[in-house]
């Protein structure tokens, strides 16, 4: 708090400041005083920036010493250039635009990488088919290929327009053209701007700096608190079971993993395990779970965790709806209440109910559903809140609420989580929670995997029934190289050998997650101690060029690239960053630049820069399997140096922050190998060797 205490005050400085702006007939242009507050870090507050934001619902710390060790970054563009002013009570913001420049992020977008040209109204909701702003995390940051990125911190609808207003003022005008006779006339001319109009008499900018894309977008991540590292079991199979399935139900379909040896560590519970759902009593269903207590401990018991859905509304006579009475919003979602968690006494009685019936029993975390959306159920923007918060604020942040809520008690327990939510914001970095939704597009999924990297959230492409086993296997294969590796049968009721023709292929692809999770986990690590995302757009890869439209392939990591295959190709391009790169499997030169590949069902393509090491374990069912002493193989790709940090720690509890887990650098020097372990604790693998996969 200390440092936004700071900020607080070179704010007010920054306040006296405007009073000296230009008054233009309603509109008060005003300086924007840039405070540098950590290496290529500027923060300003132009007008009178309410208290309220997506930063401090999400409430972390910059962590200051990792984006110290990152060192500076010069700004890229005249500071001055950016420009503030108040019109009626909204702020409008301008930024610099150059021609050949082009622009990345503004949260969770589906169809494209580049936002150049686009008009977005940022808004919380569920994705309708266009990118326009309504979308599950419309983090209000973007990201310039000149190096540097801005997030607006305002918890409100923000309308952007990335390149397509013209200024009559501007210094690089477009061309007038005359429709009649110039074929280039063009119904969108060239604008030298990114504007954005928030709806409040002032806003919170910061502005990060980076000598490379990657560098911008984890300076961002580091001031928002960090990447999370997943418990150990959250980066095994998950299967969310259908509708009403009961204990016995579960016993059964756990059964099937067993039989059909296909990994598994998570079951999610659907709608059936509250008494009522839709809205939700968050108490045990007694018949369909007589005693959840010694239900949970049977499936720990069997390595398995159990993840619980939910949607945040109560349940009219519930506890939680009697309890919660003095504290919910005017309005109510299908007959339920919705309560004001930004209130401190209203999440302690939920939170106080949630550690009662479900985590000192042993559920592992939760699925916070339906906090995005859809207007014609949520409340609408005139919602009055006990806090006094409106409905649109609340709606920008009620997923980041849900989120910092479920936080706090898994801590009191130095227990982690790992889950789902519908909604997230800036700021959910450091919260352990994938998006997901209800379309089913897998290029879209692919799409939503890329961006994601760019706004501080996590995407996981779910697999739910499909049209045939070649989708069905494509998009197994896929899933496996996401944050979380799931089927979401709640509806259909699939099982990961529904398609027989193809079930190999998929056992294949998740024992290949399972032995790729030393290599996962650390990928995980760099993502909380650097702020590096673990499944990255392209452009976050290293000496790659921060250009152009890329959103069918990804990065796993810095070592693996992902190609993936839809249904019905056969064939695809694959973007190569600079250097040489080989298959995974058979450690074959795949080539260098622009390559085209053909594969079989049997497998999703995956290459490995030259120097590439990727530590692996054998293959195991269930993450509790996993141990140092076992086998772990290092693969070496290419001839040229190599160096990896493989990090571990207990997989479960928050002793991590403190400095308890082990790093093992991994390095190859002219032909030879080493492993050194710089960071001692007992979390090192002790069984480790190489494997020379070029020959
Ligand atoms: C949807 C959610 C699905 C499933 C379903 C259960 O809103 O996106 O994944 O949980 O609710 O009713």
């Amino acid at each position: 708090m200390l440092a936004r205490s700071f900020l607080l005050l070179l704010t007010l400085a920054t306040l006296s400041a405007c009073q000296s702006g230009k008054q233009q007939g309603n509109s008060l242009n005003q300086p924007i005083n840039w405070n540098k507050t950590y290496s290529g870090t500027y923060v300003a507050r132009p007008g009178n920036p309410p208290a309220f934001n997506l930063l401090s619902v999400a409430n972390r710390e910059p962590r200051a010493e990792a984006i110290k060790s990152l060192g500076d970054a010069p700004v890229p563009i005249d500071l001055k250039n950016i420009e503030a002013s108040i019109i009626n009570g909204r702020t409008c913001l301008k930024f610099p635009l150059d021609k050949e420049e082009q622009i990345y992020g503004f949260g969770l977008n589906f169809k494209s990488v580049t936002q150049r040209g686009r008009i977005f109204r940022l808004h919380v909701d569920h994705y309708g088919s266009e990118d326009n702003g309504r979308t599950h995390a419309p983090v209000p940051f973007f990201i310039s290929s000149k190096g540097y990125g801005v997030l607006v911190n305002a918890a409100r609808y923000i309308d952007v327009s990335v390149g397509s207003a013209v200024r009559k003022d501007s210094k690089n005008p477009p061309v007038a053209r005359d429709r009649n006779s110039d074929r280039a006339w063009d119904a969108q001319p060239y604008s030298d701007n990114i504007e954005m109009v928030i709806p409040e008499a002032g806003v919170e900018i910061i502005l990060f700096t980076g000598k490379n894309l990657m560098e911008v977008v984890q300076r961002f991540n580091l001031y928002c608190g960090g990447g999370i590292i997943p418990p150990k079991w959250g980066l095994g199979f998950w299967q969310r079971t259908p509708t009403l399935y009961s204990e016995e139900d579960i016993r059964k379909e756990t059964a099937g993993f067993d039989e059909n040896h296909f990994p598994l560590d998570v079951v999610g519970l659907e709608p059936g395990w509250h008494s009522k759902s839709y809205p939700c009593t968050f108490e045990w269903d007694s018949l369909r779970f007589p005693k959840p207590e010694n239900f949970i401990r049977e499936m720990g018991s069997k390595g398995i965790h159990l993840n619980l859905w939910m949607n945040p509304y109560h349940s009219p006579g519930g506890t939680l709806d009697k309890k919660l009475k003095d504290f919910t919003g005017s309005h109510t979602v299908w007959c339920g209440t919705v309560a004001d968690y930004t209130i401190p006494e209203a999440r302690k009685i939920m939170q106080d109910h949630l550690v009662k019936n479900q985590l000192n029993i042993g559920a592992s975390g939760f699925k916070i559903d339906e906090i995005d959306g859809f207007d014609s159920w949520l409340w609408p923007d005139g919602a009055i809140f006990p806090s006094g918060r409106d409905g649109e604020q609340m709606r920008q942040t009620y997923g980041l609420q849900m989120m910092t809520l479920m936080d706090e008690i898994y801590r009191e327990k130095n227990e982690r989580t790992y889950g789902l939510s519908r909604a997230a914001n800036a700021g959910s970095v450091s919260y352990p929670y994938a998006i997901y939704n209800d379309n089913y597009s897998h290029k879209d999924f692919i799409n939503a995997l890329v961006n994601a990297s760019f706004s501080g959230i996590l995407w996981e492409p779910e697999v739910r029934a499909s049209g045939s086993s070649e989708e069905w296997v494509r998009r197994m294969q896929t899933v496996c190289f996401s944050p979380m590796a799931m089927i979401n049968a709640w509806a259909d009721g699939t099982k990961p050998w529904s398609f027989p023709d193809v079930y190999r292929a998929c056992q294949d692809v998740a024992f290949l997650r399972m032995q790729l999770l030393p290599y996962l986990y650390s990928t995980f690590a760099q993502y909380y101690f650097e702020g590096k995302p673990p499944f990255r757009a392209m452009q976050l890869a290293d000496g790659f060029p921060a250009t152009g439209e890329i959103k069918d392939q990804y990065m796993v990591g810095d070592n693996i690239l992902v190609a993936p295959f839809f249904k019905g190709d056969t064939e695809r391009k694959v973007i190569l960053p600079p250097g040489k790169w080989f298959d995974f499997y058979t450690g074959i030169l795949a080539g260098e630049g622009t390559i085209n590949i053909t594969a079989g069902l049997e497998k999703i393509p995956l290459f490995v820069r030259d120097g590439g090491l990727i530590p692996m374990i054998s293959p195991i069912r269930q993450t509790s399997e996993w141990k140092t002493d076992m086998p772990l193989i290092v693969r070496v790709y290419g001839k040229a140096d190599g160096h990896y940090n493989l990090y571990n720690d207990d997989g479960k509890s928050f002793d991590f922050e403190k400095g308890e887990y082990s790093i093992q650098e991994l390095e190859l020097k002219a032909g030879q190998s080493s492993v050194r372990q710089t960071k001692n604790t007992s979390f090192g693998y002790s069984g480790i060797s190489w494997k020379f996969m070029t020959d």
